[in-house]
Order: structure tokens, then sequence, then C-alpha cells
């Protein structure tokens, strides 16, 4: 099926996940505020600035804004949750990027931290960022409702924990030395990278204490555009360049990871990522003109250049 498009223009989804961007980046800057600049230890503060500002499509920030905008929510009512969300992510970059995992030098344009630093400065500045994101989630400007935090930190958890994000990172590491079935790699996509983008989904609609019959919806949209995503990261390591991407192309097949074009084929793999975000478009057309921003969002995924 082919969804209706609700009637939102593309140079206003433009102009909204701009303000998005610029939002977080301010949010992100004042959580990361130096407290005690003369102080030595400063350093790990200024690793996490490094590995947390300036840069990033701050896509997952847009589909917990935009997922909330489904039940009437405004950007400033999520805004810190999201901000946590993208702190924890930007912990997942400054770790994956290490020697001992992908061993990459660019991120976002620049040097990574552990390049700018040392190692130890990049393993401890993941950890900061991490703990942080939780600290925040756990302060009350993020909901009024402490329970609706405490779901908020668990279902955060749990995305970014061993049965989401850290187990698929794993996987993706034993890729390296021994070969997976096709079963394997797509379990690995939905892990390392899918957990949190349907976490960040999710959030929208635990902030906006959404029933039951809208999260499973939320949950629907978030895995296909999870899926799509990492197909589509997977193409441009393949196809695009370092200049582009503002991270190193070409690493994958380099580092004997197995993707899902190696499951698929570059043909299928470009189709199924298609099928799969008209299927998230398709999953939240209830929310009717409500849906406009997350509906661009989910082409966004799919024809994004970097
Ligand atoms: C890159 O994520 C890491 C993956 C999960 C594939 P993004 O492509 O969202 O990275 P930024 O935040 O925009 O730099
Ligand atoms: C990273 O996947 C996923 C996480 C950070 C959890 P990739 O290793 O494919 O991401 P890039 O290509 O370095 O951004
Ligand atoms: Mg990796
Ligand atoms: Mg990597
Ligand atoms: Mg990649």
């Amino acid at each position: 099926m082919t969804s209706s498009r609700p009637n939102y223009s593309a140079s206003d989804f433009q102009d909204e996940l701009a303000l998005i961007a610029s939002s977080i980046e301010e949010s992100l800057g004042n959580m990361l505020a130096c407290q005690n600049p003369g102080e030595r230890e400063n350093q790990a503060m200024e690793a996490m600035r490094l590995g947390a500002l300036a840069g990033g499509k701050r896509l997952r920030p847009a589909l917990t804004i935009g997922s909330a905008k489904l039940f009437g929510l405004e950007l400033s009512q999520v805004l810190p949750t999201a901000s946590a969300i993208e702190m924890l992510h930007s912990y997942s970059l400054v770790h994956d990027d290490l020697p001992a995992m992908d061993d990459s030098p660019l991120r976002r344009g620049k040097p990574t931290v552990h390049v700018v630093y040392d190692e130890a400065t990049a393993v401890l500045a993941g950890d900061g960022l991490l703990t942080k994101a939780f600290e925040f989630l756990a302060g009350e400007n993020v909901h009024p409702d402490p329970l609706v935090r405490c779901r908020l930190i668990a279902g955060l958890a749990r995305a970014a924990g061993e049965a989401g994000m850290v187990g698929g990172q794993m996987l993706d590491m034993i890729a390296e030395q021994t070969p997976l079935t096709e079963e394997e790699v797509i379990r690995l996509q939905q892990k390392k990278t899918g957990a949190l983008i349907a976490f960040s989904c999710e959030a929208g609609g635990i902030c906006a204490e959404a029933h039951d019959k809208e999260m499973a919806t939320l949950s629907l949209y978030g895995r296909n555009i999870g899926l799509a995503f990492q197909i589509v990261d997977d193409l441009l390591d393949l196809e695009s360049s370092a200049e582009t991407l503002g991270k190193p192309a070409g690493r994958d097949k380099v580092a004997g990871k197995l993707t899902l074009i190696d499951a698929y084929g570059l043909d299928e793999a470009r189709a199924k990522a298609q099928m799969l975000v008209n299927e998230a478009q398709d999953a939240i057309t209830w929310a009717g003109e409500k849906a406009g921003f997350l509906h661009r969002l989910a082409e966004f995924v799919l024809h994004r250049s970097y």
C-alpha cells in the first residue's frame, strides 16, 4: 500500500529539521557546560563536548520530536528527552571509532576524540556522555511525572544495552572474525542501530503518555526506519566519499564487516530500504496531518547523502 501524503511541504520540513538541529545543539551545549574550567580533569568534559557538539544530523531527536507531534506536543516539551537520547548516541560514536572497534580517524568532518586526545580520554568521554544522559533523564524538566521519567530511563537503557546496541556492536565485532548467517546480519542491524532509533520514536509517545495501540504504531514506524537507516548507512559506506560523509568511506569491506548489501545485493538492498520506508509511513497515517513531519523524515532517511 502506498501511503497518502500529509500536506506538509519539503521546505517546511527542511526548516523544521534545521530548527531541531540548532535547538539540540544549544541544549547539549548547556548540558555539557564546563563547571570548573581551571581543573585539569576538565579534559573529560572538553572531550565530551568534542564528541557531542557541532555536527550530526540529529536524526534521533527529530524522531522523538516528530513522534511527540503526533500527540500535539511542542518541541520545548520533548527537547530535554531528545537531547538525552542524542547524548547517548554521541557516546556510541566516540566508542565505535576507537582503535579497538572501528579504528576511525574522522567523525562529522573532524578528527575523532581519541585522535585529538588519546584512547583513555575517549573511553572516559564516552562513559561520561552515556552516564550524563541518564542523570539528565532523571531531572524534573524532562517530564513532571516521575513514572514517565522512569519509563524513559528504562526504555533507553534497554535500547542501549546488551539487548540492543551493545549486543549489536558485539555481533558487528564477531562478524569481523566469523561469517554470520543472513538472519544474524539482520539481527545485528536491528540491535546496533535499530533499537535506539525505535526507542527514539517510542520516547515521543512515552512523553505524550500515548496509549498502547498508538505506541505500537510508533514502534513499527521506528523499527522500519531503523533498518532502512542502517541499509542506507551501509550503501553510503560503499558508494560515497569521506568528504561527503564526514567519516571514512569504504571501510566496511576492508574491515570484513557483513552488511545487508552482502545479504541482498545492491538493487535488492535499495528496494528493501524503500519498502521499509513505505511501511513506516503507512504505520502513522492514523495521525493525519500531524504525521507530516515524520512522513518527510522517513524520506530523508532514505535519500540522505550523509
Ligand atoms: C551513525 O549515525 C552511526 C550509525 C548508527 C550508523 P548517524 O548517521 O545518525 O550519525 P550522525 O549523528 O548524523 O553523525
Ligand atoms: C555504528 O555503526 C553503530 C553505533 C555507533 C552503535 P557503524 O560503525 O556502521 O557506524 P559508522 O558508519 O561508523 O557511523
Ligand atoms: Mg561500527
Ligand atoms: Mg563505525
Ligand atoms: Mg557504517
